[in-house]
């Protein structure tokens, strides 16, 4: 019988992270979720479990949330990845996934919602940089509406591409399918989220366009 994988979500007390929270306890699954701050990350998990009803979420400062996971989902601003990586990489079990979300947006410095590009290539690619060897990065989500997953009475009609060392990305499909309606999809090497991570920017203007908060993506004959 495999084990269950334990799952921190670090900047899990807002947006993408509190939604993905949110999803994975109702699926059943315990999650600790990280913040910069304790009280923020207890009050969040606190939350949750209101919402979901049970105690399967606990908050905890980011470097304690990594320290304890095997699947370490990154849901922070691009403004804030590099400090919080150097932060929680001498915490990190060897092993362990990190999960990308990330998206370096130009709104994130107070532009417009353009992509901007890191020097290696992807936000995902640049936090395996900072992590190191031994801990395997995986690109998922990037391109999931929060609000989509956030709205627990519907399904998220979306498919997520995930892409990274093969064995790390199963691992972290297997989880993502427990979300109702997701389907994961596995494209390669992690350096294909020099890809997904720009699909947002699409996003953001089809949103804009069709007065839609959550327009999403599905993939056909596959
Ligand atoms: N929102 C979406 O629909 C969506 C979809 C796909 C991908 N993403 C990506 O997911 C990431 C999070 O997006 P979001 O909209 O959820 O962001 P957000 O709501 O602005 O922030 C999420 C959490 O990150 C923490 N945080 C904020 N600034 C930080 C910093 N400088 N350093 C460390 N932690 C910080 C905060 O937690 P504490 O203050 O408690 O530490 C905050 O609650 C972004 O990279 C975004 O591009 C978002």
């Amino acid at each position: 019988m495999s084990v269950e994988k334990s799952i921190a979500i670090l900047g899990g007390t807002a947006g993408l992270g509190r939604a993905l929270a949110l999803r994975l306890t109702q699926a059943g699954r315990r999650v600790i979720i990280g913040s910069r701050d304790a009280e923020r990350a207890a009050k969040a998990a606190q939350d949750v479990n209101r919402i979901i009803g049970g105690g399967l979420a606990v908050g905890d400062l980011n470097e304690e949330a990594a320290a304890k996971a095997d699947l370490v989902f990154f849901a922070v601003p691009f403004t804030g990845l590099y400090q919080l990586a150097k932060n929680v990489k001498s915490k990190m079990k060897t092993g362990a996934i990190a999960v990308s979300c990330v998206v370096p947006l130009e709104s994130d410095l107070g532009g417009g919602p353009e992509y901007l590009e890191p020097s290696s290539g992807s936000a995902a690619e640049a936090l395996q940089a900072i992590l190191g060897d031994g801990v395997r990065v995986v690109s998922a989500l990037t391109y999931v509406p929060a609000n989509a997953l956030e709205d627990l009475n519907s399904s998220v009609d979306c498919d997520v591409v995930v892409c990274g060392d093969k064995e790390a990305s199963k691992e972290v499909m297997e989880v993502l399918s427990l979300i109702k309606g997701i389907r994961p999809l596995y494209a390669g090497g992690l350096k294909y989220s020099r890809i997904t991570e720009r699909l947002t920017v699409l996003l953001i203007r089809l949103n804009r366009q069709y007065n839609s908060d959550r327009a999403g993506i599905r993939f056909t004959y596959i």
